[in-house]
């Protein structure tokens, strides 16, 4: 069932259309700590003027905005600039899943229901089945759906009209995204990993809405340790309040955000407990590597889908990891994280004493 949100209260609507379904934003999409405007986002500065462009233009000119692919790593804000998008532009939004989309007869509901410059927001895109992929070719690009209907001899097609409207996409994995269906979109941005500056903003200003009291240091910390992704820094925002609530006086120094990611397990380098058994499978089992994707999965009973998308690119940019094309390898910098150095370094892979590293 289509989704929709009216964002603006000033929301354009056809008597004609099927009866909209009235939407409200899961938590997920809607948390207090998610911004509600563009300007509110930190980071990403390049992806924000380019689409900040865009969305003047499109307003100047009074027409659509061209459709939108966002990729990157989980909880970088593809779903915040989605839904910051429509507020800039004070139009409604219709959210779905590609993984829901089974077959064009469930995506024929959205694209009917779009309302005029409204935004269609498909998360997980790369999830969606190729007959929904081809269906949406059309739709795309002149607003028209082809619909089959009857079957052999006596099939006709009928031609539905669209009104304009802007579909945005998000995905983990740009790599799963077909050819023609990547260049119908307008725009194609890329979501990097933050910086820790601009993290310890985030985590400053959460800390603010959440009523928190934290020290300069200690939101540094909490920025340093959230794998450069803003989804993580509030968690862990969230976790070290909780534990200077119930440990400590509520405030949260330096000492106590130590404590309490220590007690998550989460270390130096930010780096959680399932990351660690990835390094320490990769080390333990397969000496270091090269070794697939899926072996060291299956070794941990992960999904290498998880690996994949959650796991990996964040290794990958801290350098602990490199891809070659036998397989992954740990890094020097891998090793050492481990507390140990590269076999060919006269080490076979065992612990070095502490003095050592
Ligand atoms: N640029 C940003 N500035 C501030 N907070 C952000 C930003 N991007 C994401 N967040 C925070 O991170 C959370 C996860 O972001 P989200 O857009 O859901 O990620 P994605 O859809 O890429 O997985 C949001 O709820 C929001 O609180
Ligand atoms: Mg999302």
């Amino acid at each position: 069932m289509p989704r929709r949100v009216v964002i603006d209260s000033g929301e354009t609507e056809d008597d004609c259309l099927p009866e909209p379904v009235p939407v409200v934003l899961t938590p997920e999409e809607d948390n207090v700590l998610r911004p509600k405007t563009m300007s509110e986002m930190i980071g990403q500065r390049k992806v924000f003027e380019r689409l900040e462009i865009s969305i003047r233009a499109a307003k100047k000119r009074k027409e659509p905005l061209g459709h939108i692919l966002l990729d990157g790593p989980p909880g970088l804000g593809k779903t915040t600039f989605a839904t910051c998008i429509p507020r800039e532009l004070g139009v409604s939004i219709q959210i779905g899943n590609g993984a829901t989309l089974k077959s064009p007869k469930d995506v024929v509901p959205y694209l009917t229901n779009a309302a005029e410059g409204s935004i269609l927001f498909i998360d997980e895109i790369h999830r969606m089945q190729k007959s929904v992929e081809e269906f949406l070719y059309p739709a795309m690009e002149d607003f028209r759906i082809d619909l089959t209907l009857g079957e052999g001899v006596n099939a006709r097609t009928m031609n539905i009209p669209l009104k304009p409207f802007t579909l945005i996409g998000a995905t983990t994995r740009s790599g799963l995204i077909s050819a023609p269906l990547r260049d119908r979109f307008q725009l194609r941005e890329h979501l990097d990993f933050y910086s820790i500056d601009e993290l310890a903003q985030i985590v400053r200003r959460n800390a603010g809405k959440l009523n928190i009291r934290i020290d300069d240091d200690a939101a540094y910390e909490i920025a340093f340790r959230s794998r450069g992704t803003p989804r993580l820094a509030n968690n862990r925002l969230r976790w070290v309040r909780d534990y200077a609530d119930a440990q400590a006086n509520g405030a949260i120094s330096l000492a106590v955000a130590l404590e309490a990611l220590e007690m998550q397990g989460i270390d130096k380098l930010g780096l959680d407990p399932q990351d660690r058994k990835y390094l320490e499978t990769m080390l333990r089992v397969f000496q270091g590597g090269p070794v697939g994707i899926e072996a060291v999965a299956h070794t941990m009973c992960a999904d290498t889908g998880t690996l994949e998308d959650e796991v990996e690119p964040f290794l990958l940019i801290s350098e602990l990891v490199i891809r070659t094309p036998k397989g992954r390898c740990l890094t020097e910098k891998g090793y050492r994280h481990l507390g140990t150095v590269p076999a060919a370094a006269g080490n076979n892979g065992s612990p070095l004493p502490l003095s050592e590293y």
